[in-house]
Order: structure tokens, then sequence, then C-alpha cells
């Protein structure tokens, strides 16, 4: 794994997209993995940025996202598909049939993780996949304890999770309980990782990926084990794995 420290969200977010922004330019008709979360905003920020500049086009892109919550629909504004196109999809210029996102209105369970699993076949490996992490180390919405070898499934949403996504509710009650994720295996399939990480409350969670056991307790230690991974994330977020490891880090660098 290969972590670049930044100062700070803003830096984080530029740096995100420069990373993002070149694997376009090299290859226009690119698979991209989003993510949702309030970390990748920024970035997504900077990315219109460069669009609207006219150094990136996301025309010929195809996207697919890891997951979206059970039980809303798309024009719901809590839904992950409108956040994506909020936030990113309505302000460039990719087209509406390369964007691929869980329908989390389908309540057969099987038909949808069957569905989303053969776009992910079809669409080949991701190309560049964005990630954040929960606060328990959940990537995606794969929680604690999630197989590395699933496929796309419907979780049910932790304690801890609902209480870190209840910010973007009016109220706790109305966070989903369930969740359509793409498995780990899908995310690990990916050729290039680029995770995201800001604040002090990320950095315990930081810290216990990469330091600790590779364990389905703590879904993100599993990218120890990918060949691509770089790790952007500021000062605070990487707080307590610098005053631990200062050497690891360094080593961590030098890969
Ligand atoms: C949600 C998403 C994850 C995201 C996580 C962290 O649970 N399903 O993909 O990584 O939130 O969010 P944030 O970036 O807001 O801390």
């Amino acid at each position: 794994m290969k972590i670049l420290e930044v100062k700070d969200y803003s830096e984080l977010s530029k740096v995100a997209a420069e990373i993002f922004a070149a694997e376009i330019i090299h290859n226009p008709k690119i698979v991209l993995g989003f993510a949702t979360g309030s970390t990748p905003i920024g970035m997504y920020q900077e990315l219109i940025k460069k669009y609207n500049s006219g150094i990136i086009s996301f025309e010929e892109c195809q996207s697919i996202n890891l997951d979206e919550y059970c039980g809303i629909g798309k024009d719901n504004k809590q839904s992950y598909t409108y956040f994506m196109h909020e936030k990113l999809f309505s302000k460039i210029d990719i087209k509406e049939k390369n964007i691929y996102i869980p329908n989390g209105l389908n309540e057969n369970i099987k038909e949808e993780c069957d569905r989303y699993d053969k776009i992910i076949k079809e669409l080949g490996k991701i190309d560049i996949q964005i990630l954040g992490i929960g606060n328990n180390g959940h990537i995606g919405f794969n929680e604690p304890g999630t197989k590395f070898s699933g496929n796309t499934t419907q979780v049910k949403l932790t304690a801890n999770t609902i209480e870190a996504n209840k910010r973007f509710f009016d109220k706790k009650e109305e966070v989903p309980k369930k969740a359509y994720t793409m498995g780990i295996k899908g995310v690990m399939n990916s050729k290039k990782i680029l995770l995201l990480a800001s604040g002090i409350n990320k950095s315990n969670i930081v810290y216990k990926m990469i330091t600790g056991d590779i364990t389905p307790t703590i879904p993100a230690s599993i990218l120890q084990l990918h060949p691509n991974v770089i790790l952007v994330a500021d000062e605070e977020a990487l707080k307590k794995l610098k005053s631990a490891f200062p050497e690891k880090i360094k080593k961590i660098n030098e890969k």
C-alpha cells in the first residue's frame, strides 16, 4: 500500500482528483468505481472543475457504484443514486446509460444481486475504484464479519454504521436498516484502489486497517493484500499510525 499523506481535506480532494483524472486521460474508455459518503465529495468537486476546464471528459467512461440503501429510490434525496447525480453525474458529461448503481427498490434480493454481479462481470475489471472507510472498517457497505470472497449482497447495517450515517437524515429512525453492496471480491478485483481518509475520527481505523491482522472483523484490512492501493489521507487521519509506527509509514511510503 502506498500512503500519500496530505495536509488537510482540501489537499486530499485535489490530490485524489489528480490521480483519478490522470487515469481518465490515459484511458477515456475507463471503468470507474465510485463511492459515496462525505469523504469523496471534495474530490468530486475537483473533478467537476477539471471537466469544466476541458481537462477531462467522462463521455466514454463507464461507472459503477459500490452500494445503495434498500427501500429508497433514486428520487429520494438520501439515496446514493440521488447523491451521485447531485454531487457529480449531473455536472459532467457521463452518459446515463453508462451509470450503474444497485436498485434499492428491488425487493427480490437474489435478482438484484445477480443483476449487479452480471454488470460487474460484463464491465470487466474496474480500472480505478474510489473507497472511503467506515469507522468500523467497512468498505462499501461490507460490514465487519463479511466474507472476503463475497459477491454483491444485501447487508443489514450495523448500529455503528446507522449511528455514523444518521447525520445525512432528519432522524436516526429514517436511516435504512439494509443496503445492497458490491462484495469485497468485486472491490478486490479492481486494478487500482484509491482509498480516502480524512479527519481525526478515522485515525483509529486507519491504524487498525494497516497494522492489524487481516480479518473480516475489519473488512478494509483485506486491502493489505491488494497489489495497487493508494491511501490518500490527511494528517489527522494518519495521526495514530504516525505516532505508533513512524518507521512503518516511512517503509510503506517507500514501497
Ligand atoms: C458509507 C458508505 C461508504 C463510506 C462510508 C464512510 O457507509 N457506504 O462507502 O466509505 O460511509 O463515509 P464518510 O466518508 O462520510 O466517512
